[in-house]
């Protein structure tokens, strides 16, 4: 779970003195035999139904990665490492590919520790995608931060941006709600937008993160305008969080780092790209170079296994990372803290902010 704390000096300081007391009994009454604060014990046996469904969601999620381990005859062959150019491995690349592609609903996928974060990965999918005099357009608002550099929002000093290459960009503001602008979204394409950037997560700022769901009707919103309009959707911090997949709902490309959910806190490094078989060639093309595609890049030692396991285990962790969002907003509200996503809200990735200022005592509720 990634867990953001934001100071807000909205706050006034008289208030968080009162809040002090509290905080400091959440402190010193730890022990072993009652391992939860009162506050914290309350809350776990008020989650119930909540832990309940994600106990049934890991159980849907792992068994369709288990199913999709014994569809690509994952065995211990596969987790061999190998050096020098790749080529002499022992089928590992191809079975994670072809179980990491069926994981998520797609056609192909590639898999690899060469992928350096989720921002790389991403940026391969993007320029699969974009030519010049093709336009990007971003329509959840704006995109993370470091795609900023990618895009040539933010001067990437010539260093080779979108916008270098002579692809053009624009963005749609997020709606009031922070969910997608929907009429907005319905005349927005233009003859030369190409893909359309869909962020599946909050990130690390203040909106609400989009459902499978709605993806999946934004695409059906772009398509209606231009069926060869290509969807790229950043899945970072998404994956295992919900039963479906954006390729299940008609994403052209997915891009995310192992170094979050689908690593399972085993992948030491790596990212991934899913999708359509031309444009999983295509991103594989940029991270290695056109004409060596998927077949090589070497990943020795131990970290093949690791990925494979991180995978196996992801739908698990990510269970307990949706639980420990659920308890943390439902804790820090219940203190009078400002929390996003609010208690009890289906999750629709593993982000949970609060603001870690003064308890905001206008929306003070004690259960
Ligand atoms: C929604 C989203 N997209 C992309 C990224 C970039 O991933 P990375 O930091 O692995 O480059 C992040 C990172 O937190 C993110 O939250």
């Amino acid at each position: 779970m990634l867990v953001l704390s934001c100071a807000t000096p909205g706050y006034t300081m008289h208030s968080l003195k009162s809040s002090m007391p509290r905080s400091t009994a959440i402190r010193s009454s730890f022990n072993c035999d009652h391992p939860f604060v009162p506050e914290v014990a309350k809350a776990v046996d008020s989650l119930y139904s909540e832990f309940r469904a994600v106990d049934n969601l890991v159980a849907c999620n792992s068994s369709r990665v288990l199913k999709a381990f014994q569809n690509a005859r994952v065995g211990s062959h596969h987790f061999a490492g190998c050096t020098g150019y790749g080529h002499d491995e022992a089928g590992g690349r191809e079975a994670l590919d072809q179980a990491f592609a069926e994981i998520v609903g797609a056609e192909s996928a590639i898999v690899r520790s060469q992928f350096f974060s989720g921002t790389h990965a991403i940026t391969c999918a993007l320029f699969a995608f974009l030519r010049p005099g093709d336009e990007l357009l971003a329509v959840a608002g704006a995109p993370y931060d470091t795609l900023e550099e990618v895009i040539g929002k933010r001067d990437s000093h010539e260093l080779g941006s979108l916008k270098d290459f002579g692809v053009m960009y624009r963005e749609l503001p997020l709606a009031e709600d922070g969910g997608l602008d929907w009429d907005t979204l319905a005349g927005a394409l233009r003859p030369h937008t190409k893909c359309a950037l869909i962020q599946r997560s909050c990130g690390y700022s203040w909106r609400r993160s989009l459902s499978v769901n709605e993806i999946g009707r934004a695409i059906k919103i772009i398509k209606m305008q231009n069926p060869d309009c290509l969807v790229m959707v950043d899945n970072c911090y998404g994956e295992f969080v919900e039963g479906i997949e954006p390729p299940m709902v008609g994403a052209d490309l997915i891009a995310g780092s192992l170094i979050k959910n689908p690593g399972g806190t085993i992948a030491p490094c790596g990212g991934y790209v899913a999708g359509r078989k031309q444009w999983v060639d295509a991103a594989a093309a940029r991270l290695s170079a056109p004409g060596l595609g998927v077949d090589c890049g070497s990943t020795p030692g131990d970290i093949m296994r690791a990925l494979f396991q991180g995978l196996f285990l992801a739908p698990q962790m990510v269970g307990e990372a949706i639980k420990g969002t659920f308890l943390v907003s439902e804790v820090m509200a219940s203190e009078g803290y400002k929390v996003q996503p609010l208690p009890r809200v289906p999750r629709h990735d593993t982000v949970q902010v609060y603001y870690l200022s003064v308890p905001c005592l206008a929306n003070y509720s004690k259960k």
